[in-house]
C-alpha cells in the first residue's frame, strides 16, 4: 500500500522549504550551454517525497547490481495469485533475445487496478471524467468501475472472445475507453488501441495485423467542439478488410446520425445493461501480453509493440508513484490520449493500479479557450499535471494571462513527455505554470520500454532545464559511437540500454525477428532506442532525438517510410522523400520532397491535394507542413537517397551539405536548394 502524505510540521514552512534554488554551473559538453541553471531540490521535498538522493543513489546502486533481489522486492507491490520464485531471465545475445520477469507467477491487472482495492477505495474516486464541453464532467469510483468493467468483459465474453484474442479500441477519451481496456484485461484478452485520430485505412491495417474479431468504438468523438466521424471511419476500415470483425460495439457518444449493419453492430449501452456484474479476473501467466500497440519505425508498416502482464503493471506503477510523487489522495493528470502508451502506462495501468484518483480529458489545450488546462487543475485541484513540451509551447504563444486568470494553487508537480522540451518552454512551464514552486520531471521513455526510463525523481534531483536527467530503477543506459564503442564520461553519441527492465516489451507482434532485428542488431547485445543523447560531467542526459528516420511530431511518433509511401500511392506522384525540420510549436514539421510523373504539372493546388490526400491515407498528424516539387530526388550510385542531405536543405542549412561527391548527379541538389521552402 502506497504511504500516505501526511501533514507534518514541514507543511507549516513548506513555501520557504519548497523554494527552488536556482544556481548556474553545469558542465559544457557539445552544444551545451555554460550558463545551464541548476535548480536544486528543495528540504521540504527531499524530506517528503517517496526517495531523496541518498535513498535514490543507494536503491540505484542495488537495482544494477543486484537486479534479482531488487525486482523480488519491488515485484510483489502487486497482488499475485500464484506468487513468482523466478524474477529476472532475460538475454540481449544476438538471434536470441528473451526476455521474461516473474516468469512462474501468476496474477491478473484488472484484479491489480480494481479489485485490491475495493476493500478500502470503494467509494474513492477512481476516474475523474472531464468533458470536451466544459459543463460536462463525471466522478467515477471504484466500485462503478468495477461494475462497469465486469459488465462490459461479460459483452466481449458473449461476443465470443477468449483469454489471448485481440481487441480493437477505435474510441475517443471517454469512460468506456478505460473500461474496453481493463474488460480486455480481466479475461485476459490482448487490446490494440487505435488512435482516434487515424484514418479508416490505418484502421484497417491494424485490424488485419492482430485479427480482431471485435472492435469497440463510437458514433462519434468529440474535441473542441468539433466531431470526428469513429462510426463512419471504422465502417469504411471494415469494408477494406471484409471478413474478420464479427462484431462492431459502438459507444453513443453524440447521437449523430450514422450508419448501421445488422447482425455485426450492437450499442454498448444495449449490450452492458443486459451483462452481469460479476466477472472474475482470468489467472494469467505474468508473460501473458496484456495488449499491443502500433508504433511507427524508421522501416515498413507499423509494428505491434507487445507488452506483457506482470513485468509491465510492476514497472508502470513502480514509475508512477516514485516519478509522479504520487500519494494517497493526490488528483493525478495526464493529458495524453489513450490511443498512445502515454495514455495506456500513465492515464489507466500505472494510476489505477496505485489505487490513484486519474483524470481523462476529452477536450483540447484551447478550447473553449487558451486558459482550459488551467480551469480543469482549478476545477479538480489536480496535484499532479503531466503534459507535452508541444502543448507547452503552443500555449505560450497566447502568453502568460490566460494561465494568471486561473489560480493553480492545488499544482504541487509537473511532467514532461514525448520529445526534448526546449529550455524556454521549461522555464515557461516551471515560472508561469508553477509559479515557480512545483518540480519538473521531463520524463524520456518509447511506446517499446512501457514505461520511464530515465527522469528526474523530485525529491532527489537537482533539475537542469531541457535535461531527463538520470536512470530510473534497474535502468542501464549508455552511450556509444557509430561503431557500436561505449562512450565514458561526459560525451554525445546514441542511447542504448545494456540490459532488460520488467516494463520492456516482449516482441513485435507475431514477428519475433523483427524485433531482434529493430532493436538489438545495430548494437549486437544492447536495445537500441534510436535516441541520439549527451551526457554531461554530471552523469546527466540529454536526449537530442531521433538519429533514424522516425520523425516526432507534436510528441507524435511517425515513420517517414508511412509518409512517403501514402505519398507515392498517389496517381501523380512517381516518388517521394520525408525528413523531418524543426518546427517552432510542433517540435518537428513534415517536410516532402515528391517528384512527379511525367505527364504531371506541379501547382498549388496539387500542393493542397497532396496534403490532404496524406490526412485521409494516414491521418491529419502526418499531414505535410511542406510539399516541395523536385524534378529529381539526390541519389547515390546505388540509387540510394542521400536523406542527410535533404534533411539540410529542408533545415535550411544549405552551407553544411557535407560530402556530395557520391551522388549520381549532384545538379539535382542545386535545384533542391534554389527551389526550398526556407524556414527561416
Ligand atoms: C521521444 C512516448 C526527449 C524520443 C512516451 C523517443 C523524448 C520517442 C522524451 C518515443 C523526452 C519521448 N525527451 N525525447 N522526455 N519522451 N521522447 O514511442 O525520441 O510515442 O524515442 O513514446 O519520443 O515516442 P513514443
Amino acid at each position: 500500500m502506497l504511504p500516505a502524505r501526511v501533514p507534518s510540521a514541514d507543511d507549516a514552512s513548506s513555501d520557504q522549504d519548497n523554494r527552488i534554488a536556482v544556481r548556474r554551473g553545469g558542465s559544457k559538453v557539445g552544444t551545451e550551454k555554460s550558463d545551464t541553471l541548476i535548480h536544486d531540490v528543495p528540504a521540504g521535498w527531499a524530506r517528503r517525497a517517496h526517495a531523496d538522493a541518498a535513498k535514490y543513489s543507494s536503491m540505484y546502486a542495488s537495482s544494477v547490481s543486484t537486479p534479482d533481489a531488487f525486482w523480488a522486492e519491488h515485484g510483489k507491490r502487486i497482488d499475485w495469485i500464484k506468487p513468482f520464485t523466478k524474477v529476472k531471465n532475460t538475454s540481449f545475445a544476438p538471434g536470441k533475445v528473451s526476455i521474461k520477469w516473474f516468469e512462474d507467477g501468476t496474477t491478473n491487472v484488472a484484479m491489480n487496478c480494481i479489485d485490491r482495492h475495493l476493500a478500502r477505495r470503494a467509494g474513492q474516486v477512481a476516474i475523474i471524467w472531464e468533458g470536451d464541453d466544459p459543463a460536462e464532467s463525471r466522478h467515477i469510483t471504484y466500485a462503478e468501475l468495477h461494475d462497469q468493467v465486469c459488465r462490459f468483459a461479460n459483452v466481449l465474453k458473449s461476443h465470443g472472445v477468449k483469454k489471448g484474442d485481440t481487441v480493437t479500441i477505435y474510441l475517443p477519451m471517454i469512460p468506456e475507453a478505460a473500461y474496453a481496456m481493463l474488460a480486455c484485461a480481466q479475461i485476459g484478452a490482448v487490446h490494440s488501441i487505435v488512435f482516434g485520430g487515424f484514418s479508416p485505412d490505418a484502421l484497417a491495417g491494424r485490424i488485419e495485423g492482430c485479427q480482431s474479431k471485435v472492435l469497440v468504438t463510437a458514433d462519434e468523438g468529440l474535441r473542441g467542439g468539433r466531431k470526428v466521424p469513429l462510426k463512419v471511419n471504422a465502417d469504411d476500415a471494415l469494408k477494406k478488410v471484409a471478413g474478420i470483425v464479427k462484431t462492431m460495439i459502438v459507444v453513443k457518444r453524440t447521437g449523430g446520425g450514422i450508419d448501421w449493419v445488422d447482425g455485426r453492430d450492437v450499442w454498448y449501452a444495449d449490450e452492458v445493461a443486459k451483462a452481469s456484474a460479476d466477472c472474475a479476473p482470468v489467472e494469467m501467466n505474468a508473460e501473458d501480453p496484456l495488449f499491443l500497440l502500433y508504433t511507427s519505425g524508421s522501416t515498413g508498416a507499423p509494428k505491434g509493440v507487445v507488452h506483457s502482464t506482470g513485468g509491465y503493471l510492476v514497472f508502470a506503477s513502480m514509475t508512477h508513484q516514485y516519478l509522479f510523487d504520487y500519494h494517497d489522495g493526490d488528483i493525478y493528470w495526464c493529458t495524453a490520449d489513450v490511443g498512445w502508451v502515454t495514455g495506456h502506462s500513465y492515464i489507466v495501468y500505472g494510476p489505477l493500479a496505485n489505487g490513484a484518483t486519474t483524470l481523462m480529458f476529452e477536450g483540447i489545450p484551447n478550447y473553449p479557450s487558451t486558459s482550459r488546462f488551467w480551469q480543469v487543475v482549478d476545477k479538480h485541484k489536480v496535484n499532479i499535471f503531466y503534459t507535452a513540451p508541444t502543448a507547452i509551447r503552443s500555449l505560450m504563444g497566447a502568453g502568460e494571462e490566460p494561465v494568471k486568470q486561473t489560480s493553480r494553487a492545488s499544482l504541487r508537480l509537473l511532467g514532461s513527455v514525448g520529445e526534448p522540451i526546449n529550455p524556454e518552454a521549461w522555464d515557461w512551464y516551471h515560472r508561469v505554470v508553477g509559479d515557480g514552486r512545483c518540480p519538473i520531471v521531463d520524463t524520456w521513455w518509447q511506446t517499446e520500454t512501457g514505461g520511464i526510463l530515465i527522469s528526474p525523481l523530485p525529491g532527489a534531483t537537482a533539475l537542469k532545464p531541457g535535461s531527463a536527467t538520470l536512470p530510473f530503477f534497474g535502468v542501464m543506459p549508455e552511450v556509444v559511437d557509430a561503431s557500436g564503442a561505449v562512450l565514458t564520461g561526459a560525451c554525445e553519441g546514441n542511447l542504448v540500454i545494456a540490459d532488460s527492465w520488467p516494463g520492456q516489451m516482449r516482441t513485435v507482434y507475431g514477428d519475433h525477428e523483427r524485433f531482434m532485428q529493430t532493436y538489438f542488431a545495430t548494437y549486437p547485445g544492447k536495445y537500441f532506442t534510436g535516441d541520439g543523447c549527451r551526457r554531461d560531467a554530471d552523469g546527466y542526459y540529454w536526449i537530442t532525438g531521433r538519429v533514424d528516420d522516425v520523425i516526432n511530431v507534436s510528441g507524435h511518433r511517425m515513420g517517414t517510410a508511412e509518409v512517403e509511401s501514402a505519398l507515392v500511392a498517389h496517381q501523380k506522384v512517381s516518388e517521394a522523400a520525408v525528413v523531418g525540420f524543426p518546427h517552432d510549436i510542433k517540435g518537428q514539421g513534415i517536410y516532402a520532397y515528391v517528384t512527379l510523373m511525367s505527364d504531371a504539372e506541379p501547382s498549388g493546388e496539387l500542393r493542397k491535394e497532396l496534403v490532404a490526400w496524406v490526412r485521409k491515407e494516414i491521418g491529419p498528424i502526418a499531414a505535410p507542413d511542406v510539399i516541395q516539387f523536385a524534378p529529381g530526388l539526390p541519389k547515390t550510385r546505388s540509387g540510394k537517397i542521400m536523406r542527410r542531405i535533404l534533411r539540410k536543405i529542408a533545415e535550411d542549412e544549405v552551407g553544411a551539405l557535407g560530402d556530395t561527391s557520391t551522388l549520381a548527379d549532384p545538379a539535382v541538389v542545386d535545384d533542391l536548394i534554389k527551389n526550398r521552402h526556407s524556414q527561416k
